[in-house]
């Protein structure tokens, strides 16, 4: 199986971003620690800043991917354009998030995300990507019996 794991935006800020909010891992350890996670399952693991971007890499993982595990960040909470373009997939898709939104800022609460996703994993820190691509390829193996 291949497994799509989407960054939004900032999230390459890793590390040294508010790390008393997300911790001291960057990126690339969280890449890492999803490529355990998913054994013998291919992760295509990207970031950007730019909602077009993360759009168009949805819309690459229509075809291409069997589950897909999304941190939106920011455009988690802003973005329509995202919402519709998680729409047009019929892979399971997991939320995921390294803090838990709902005990945050109330800006942070809404999710567009939410509405299409299996599941949310959030507030384990890096720990979260890791539950989350069990759970996504879990998911995509069920509906492949
Ligand atoms: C985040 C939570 C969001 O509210 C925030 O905008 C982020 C990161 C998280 O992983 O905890 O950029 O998605």
């Amino acid at each position: 199986p291949v497994l799509y794991v989407l960054n939004g935006p900032n999230l390459n800020l890793l590390g040294v971003r508010e790390p008393e909010v997300y911790g001291r891992e960057t990126l690339a350890d969280v890449q890492a620690r999803c490529e355990r996670a998913a054994g013998d399952a291919t992760v295509v693991f990207r970031q950007t800043n730019h909602e077009g971007e993360l759009i168009d890499q949805v819309q690459e993982a229509r075809d291409k991917a069997d589950a897909l595990v999304i941190n939106p960040a920011g455009y988690g909470h802003t973005s329509v354009a995202l919402l519709d373009a998680l729409k047009t997939l019929t892979i399971p898709i997991v939320e995921c998030h390294l803090s838990n939104p709902a005990a945050r800022e109330r800006f942070r609460h809404r999710s567009y995300v939410s509405a299409v996703a299996a599941g949310v994993v959030s507030g384990f820190g890096p720990v979260s990507y890791e539950l989350a691509v069990q759970a996504a390829l879990g998911l995509a193996q069920e509906r492949s019996r």
